[in-house]
């Protein structure tokens, strides 16, 4: 069949959604991390992570990030010994040289000190696994089954001093079931916080974008 147009035109260039620069640090296994990865993967996502740093440098979320084609970065805490601050200049120094306005962290287990949140404060997240306020700190699901609570969750929060107190961006939850283990809990909140973090990150980024 002729075509009925001889002259194409320049295709207009899709529209393009101008994107947050974001650090994502993590300690372990990193499927928050891969959450984000895929979501911004969508080009009308806001955010591009422009590193992925780890504490550990065994974390396999490191493996997950390298094959997406991610920059990474392993700055270990031991050789830091008891100076925190130490270790969170070097971390900071590489979040500001990988010009992220935001870092995200994704099962980052280090608590930070008063210095690191300052030098980002308002531009740090956090994903913790339960209804904060409740059960901030570790074993958060155990401590769950055990006040014998119906209903259980993730909080998405800004970071502040205070350890799992800043303020709250979102959250999801899930009940809390009779045959409940620490385990299956988890697993029921860990699929809202894949769901959770990405939408609240895109929030974010709507407002600072
Ligand atoms: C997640 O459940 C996250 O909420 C939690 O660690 C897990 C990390 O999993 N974070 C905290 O407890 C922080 N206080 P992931 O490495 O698979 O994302």
């Amino acid at each position: 069949m002729k075509k009925s147009h001889t002259r194409t035109r320049a295709k207009a260039p899709a529209k393009k959604t101008e994107k947050v620069p974001i650090a994502i640090l993590i300690s372990g296994r990193g499927s928050n991390m891969r959450a984000l990865i895929e979501a911004c993967a969508r080009p009308d996502y806001p955010a591009e992570i422009v590193l992925v740093l780890s504490n550990r440098p065994d974390a396999p979320g490191l493996e997950v990030a390298e094959a997406a084609g991610l920059k990474t970065l392993v700055i270990d805490h031991k050789p830091f010994g008891k100076d925190r601050e130490a270790h969170e200049r070097e971390i900071d120094a590489a979040l500001q040289a990988s010009g992220a306005m935001l870092v995200v962290l994704a099962g980052y287990m280090r608590v930070l000190t008063p210095w690191l949140v300052k030098a980002w404060e308002d531009r740090m997240l956090n994903i913790h696994p339960s209804l904060l306020p409740a059960f901030p700190g570790l074993h958060t699901h155990e401590a769950a089954i055990k006040a014998g609570v119906k209903e259980h969750g993730c909080t998405v929060h800004l970071v502040t001093s205070g350890v799992d107190e800043g303020p709250i961006l979102g959250q999801a939850s899930v009940p809390v079931l009779e045959n409940d283990t620490p385990e299956t809990l988890a697993a029921r909140v860990l699929e809202q916080e894949h769901l959770l973090y990405p939408d609240v990150l895109e929030m974010i980024c709507r407002t600072v974008g």
